[in-house]
């Protein structure tokens, strides 16, 4: 009994303090030790690849952290390579576009073979392995994020690994 209480007056001091920190969250004082910078996603991508086009069609695979205590969305991307990129999920071996993928707090969004992408259409020109394609991810909170995908070999799989 006593326990719930302290747990509740916690969570009234943390919404307080939430309240009044509200505006100066800019200064993104990335707080390693947590609990400081909740509200806020915090996102990382690592593991960014894009299998060597062989038509003029191309998928993206990352790895999105959320070390945040806030889930995000990746709502979007876009790419000087191509005018049409989308996300697509995988379901039954066959892909459809999604509007978003949830990433959720503390968590990841894992986008490999097999599985979810992003799709790139008509491509205006077709990287080769060793070249890079530069990609700006967008989200429902978060700032965007720019990455460099490696182009790999045609049937690079990291999984396989
Ligand atoms: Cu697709």
């Amino acid at each position: 009994m006593n326990r719930r209480t302290t747990t509740l007056s916690a969570a009234v001091a943390l919404a307080a303090a939430l309240a009044l920190t509200g505006c100066s969250s800019d200064s993104s004082s990335n707080g390693s030790s947590g609990g400081s910078s909740a509200g806020r996603p915090e996102l990382k991508v690592s593991g960014a690849f894009m299998p060597q086009p062989v038509m003029d069609m191309a998928g993206g695979f990352l790895t999105i952290t959320n070390s945040g205590d806030t889930a995000d969305k990746l709502t979007s991307v876009t790419s000087g390579i191509s005018d049409d990129v989308t996300i697509h999920e995988t379901k039954n071996q066959k892909m459809q576009e999604v509007k978003s993928f949830d990433i959720p707090a503390n968590g990841e969004l894992k986008l490999e073979r097999g599985g979810n992408h992003i799709m790139f259409m008509e491509l205006k020109k077709q990287p080769k392995q060793g070249e890079k394609v530069g990609i700006e991810l967008h989200f429902e909170k978060s700032d965007p994020i720019k990455v460099e995908l490696p182009v790999e070999a045609p049937n690079h799989n990291p999984k396989q690994h």
